[in-house]
């Protein structure tokens, strides 16, 4: 079983993902956690790439492939043997950002991004079962990314308007494979928004 989160960045994924899988460990599942992009060596190297924020004069095109470059490597090198062993896999990150934010936010040809994750995915084999997208509103989710306190990436250092379209590019997905992308609001208390994930997590028989 593979299940991803989505969303904006501050959006609360983290937190949300890190309660998921003690809950589903809990229950005597295996869980294994993994970020994209990211996640084994040659991921994390290529996440450096895509995140450094002297890589600005990187073209939109390139960014894509490397998000996608790195899923294909994470599917081959990890996703499939941890499926194959019976674990249940969480996805911090997937597909679904490739299309919101490389698609919509920049304007690459969503055909083409759509047979790239194929790709990525060998043929479709290891999408997702379930994907919560974690839905807050682009204000917040960049008041939040501010607040942190860390440094900021190269995505994050974007505009406004881009983390709209993202976001519109989210729930558009989410319209177009409802059975799949569950849309979550993620305004409110951590355990208000947890208690929105963890009935799902019922209604499919995860919990
Ligand atoms: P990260 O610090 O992991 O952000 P978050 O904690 O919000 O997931 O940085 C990943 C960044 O990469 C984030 O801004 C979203 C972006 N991204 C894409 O633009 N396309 C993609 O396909 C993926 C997986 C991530």
């Amino acid at each position: 079983m593979l299940i991803s989160f989505e969303g904006l960045d501050g959006c609360g994924k983290s937190t949300q993902i890190d309660l998921t899988s003690k809950i589903l460990e809990s229950s005597g599942k295996m869980v294994k956690v993994l970020r994209e992009p990211g996640g084994n060596r040659i991921c994390e190297k290529i996440r450096e790439v895509l995140l450094d924020r002297k890589n600005s004069s990187m073209s939109d095109e390139t960014e894509m492939l490397l998000y996608i470059a790195s899923r294909a490597q994470l599917v081959r090198e990890d996703i499939a043997s941890l499926l194959d062993r019976g674990f249940l896999v969480i996805l911090d990150r997937y597909m679904d950002s490739t299309t919101a934010y490389q698609g919509y936010g920049r304007g690459v040809d969503l055909e083409t991004i759509s047979v790239l994750n194929r790709l990525a995915t060998c043929g479709g084999k290891y999408v997702p079962d379930l994907t919560f997208f974690l839905d807050i509103e682009t204000e917040r989710s960049l008041s939040r990314v501010t607040s942190r306190g860390e440094e900021i990436n190269r995505m994050e250092s974007e505009s406004i308007e881009f983390f709209d379209r993202i976001r519109k590019g989210f729930l558009e997905i989410s319209r177009k494979d409802q059975e799949r992308v569950k849309v979550i609001n993620a305004s409110g208390s951590v355990e208000e928004v947890f208690g929105r994930i963890s009935e799902v997590l019922k209604q499919r028989e995860l919990l």
